[in-house]
């Protein structure tokens, strides 16, 4: 497993707005979407392209166009819906699979409760939009929902990473045999005793959704 710190001063500047407590949802939304372009951007520069001879008004050209089948982007709910636009600005020619995981605040594991994904994705690049890398448990258990289904390339596109998660992360998935990169705005200090991402920003779907 990579993880790919992006270190940009205008993604710190967006990401320190979007910790501040004092951000409302309105504000946190149109941020989030604006930082999920900027890490988008690094996230799919190893996207599969083939190249194509085009015609310019000038002359004949050699291009590249996203290779088939187009990648997949699977936002996990209820909080990666948030980041979907940002990142279809980049991929809009994507596809869309939803995956609905849920962790359980006692024992702090994941479990799936909806998906929405085609059954089969052998070949298929998948792009997780996953705002809070905490514990690595949801991450764990979607990424490896992706490659029972055959997927055979995994980033995942988060706001904010724990150490203790990533660690976790790359422990689960050390007999999974395909590339997993993380790509995140930052690598915060830690956990709390509750799962919470430190100095972090707090709950990232009530945040964006302004709902307990
Ligand atoms: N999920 C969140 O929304 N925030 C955290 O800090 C950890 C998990």
């Amino acid at each position: 497993m990579r993880t790919h710190v992006v270190d940009h001063p205008l993604v710190t500047h967006k990401l320190t707005t979007l910790r501040e407590e004092s951000t409302d949802s309105p504000t946190f939304r149109a941020l989030t979407d604006e930082l999920v372009t900027l890490l988008a951007y690094e996230a799919t520069r190893d996207v599969r392209v083939t190249t194509v001879e085009i015609q310019t008004p000038v002359s004949a050209a050699t291009g590249v166009r996203l290779a088939s089948p187009k990648p997949l982007v699977v936002p996990i709910l209820r909080a990666g819906l948030g980041m979907l636009d940002g990142m279809m600005r980049l991929l809009p020619t994507a596809e869309v699979g939803f995956l609905g995981m849920v962790r359980n605040e006692e024992t702090l594991e994941a479990s799936t409760y909806a998906e929405r994904l085609p059954d089969d994705l052998s070949g298929r690049q998948c792009y997780v939009l996953d705002p809070m890398l905490a514990t690595g448990g949801t991450l764990a258990a979607a990424i490896r929902f992706l490659t029972d289904r055959g997927a055979d390339h995994i980033t995942a596109i988060c706001l904010l990473a724990a150490p203790e998660g990533c660690e976790r992360l790359a422990a689960d998935l050390e007999n999974i045999d395909v590339p997993v990169t993380i790509v995140t705005a930052a690598m915060d200090e830690r956990l709390n005793e509750k799962g919470y991402i430190v100095p972090g920003l707090g709950d990232a779907g009530d945040r964006l959704y302004g709902v307990a």
